[in-house]
């Protein structure tokens, strides 16, 4: 066991911050594992050039050690060192969508980092945050730092510190807690493909439609989901994700259809004794007569659905649910991404009604 310290810097002005965080930023030099909030899910950091501090992340999470990690910087100045001249296209993500939720598989110079954070590959995942704590503690830290999901392996991803701690507790050296996330999925990852490709490898806060808008002349694509577990473009995306403990189903379909379905489902699953959990938008939460029914907030806005699916995910497991049933949203937007998670969260059961 370690002992897990926790800063709260929630309330603290700009001047206290830099601060109250300058004992996070010493332990992350010295090969220490911290928690830190990001504008998309919380972070477990560790100096990316340090083999001995990556490598403890991967023992903390239980992860898979050819899942690399994401590369968190403060700005700029700092990714020349990190990685070989890229495109005029990247250039102008770059300027675009950082500091932000967009990560940008780049390919990695030898030696500028550990190789455990690539996972052996020739490339690395980079982003700049766009949140005031996560900057200060990179630029106090002045150093790279790799940063997966604060979670356990395979649990949803943290949006909260709380969830930091029911995951990691003992098992890291510091949290530096600043209360809930912003967008509550994670980044969108995305690989350049030739002069004018964009490839999203895992859809997130940065939609499909804003990269085409932000690269009109760039043909943005998706990858495959179907293509060969051996050779996944993004490793992460292979293994069940943000799953709760009970089982899970997404259904999609007309609106009427999924609510006849879950329905049924909840009644049929309730004669035999489990206890019943519904994730479902705001218009429909009275249909359902589940144990536990969850709002993901109006169907309307998607951004309140991102922000909160993870929290949802995590109560069914409070509340002890057996069977799930999820419903299904558009795959516009930011729909894209919460769809592609829960898809995840299902082990991939979808049902089409
Ligand atoms: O929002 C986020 O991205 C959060 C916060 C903390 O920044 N981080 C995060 O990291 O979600 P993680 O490790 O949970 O997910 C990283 C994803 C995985 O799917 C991984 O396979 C992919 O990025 N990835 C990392 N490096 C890659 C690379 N070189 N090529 C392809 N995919 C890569
Ligand atoms: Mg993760």
């Amino acid at each position: 066991m370690t002992k897990t310290n926790v800063w709260r810097v929630k309330q603290a002005h700009d001047s206290q911050l830099r601060e109250q965080l300058s004992e996070a930023a010493s332990q992350l030099r010295e090969g220490g594992i911290i928690a830190f909030p990001t504008e998309t899910v919380y972070g477990l950091g560790a100096d990316a050039r340090s083999s001995a501090a990556v490598e403890r992340i991967f023992t903390a999470k239980g992860r898979p050690s050819d899942n690399p990690l994401i590369v968190h910087i403060a700005g700029r100045k700092q990714l020349d060192e990190l990685v070989l001249p890229y495109s005029e296209l990247a250039s102008s993500l770059m300027e675009q969508f950082w500091p932000g939720p967009l990560t940008i598989v780049l390919p990695v110079r030898e030696d500028a980092l550990s190789p455990l954070v690539t996972a052996g590959l020739s490339t690395v995942g980079i982003r700049i945050p766009d949140h005031r704590t996560a900057l200060a503690l990179l630029e106090i830290a002045d150093c790279p730092i790799a940063a997966p999901s604060a979670n356990r392996s395979g649990r949803p991803s943290p949006t909260l510190a709380e969830h930091v701690l029911e995951d990691l507790d003992g098992r890291i050296d510091g949290l530096v807690d600043d209360g809930a996330t912003g967008v509550g999925l994670e980044s969108t990852v995305i690989e350049l493909a030739g002069e004018h490709g964009i490839r999203i490898l895992r859809p997130g806060g940065i939609t499909r439609e804003a990269l085409q808008e932000a690269a009109p002349h760039a043909l943005v694509d998706s990858a495959s989901v179907d293509e060969p577990e051996s050779a996944p473009r993004s490793p992460g995306m292979k293994y069940t994700h943000y799953a709760p403990q009970g089982e899970l189903e997404l259904v999609q379909g007309h609106f009427e259809a999924v609510a006849a379905y879950i329905r049924d489902q909840v009644e049929a699953a309730k004669k035999r004794g489990e206890v019943t959990g519904v994730l479902a938008f705001e218009e429909r939460l009275n249909r359902y007569d589940a144990d536990h029914v969850y709002s993901l907030g109006s169907e309307a806005e998607l951004g309140t659905a991102a922000h909160q699916l993870y929290a949802a995910l995590r109560d069914f497991d409070g509340a002890g649910a057996q069977r799930i049933w999820a419903e299904g949203c558009t795959e516009h937007g930011i729909g894209a991404a919460l769809m592609n998670r829960l898809a995840k969260a299902a082990g991939n059961r979808i049902i089409r009604v």
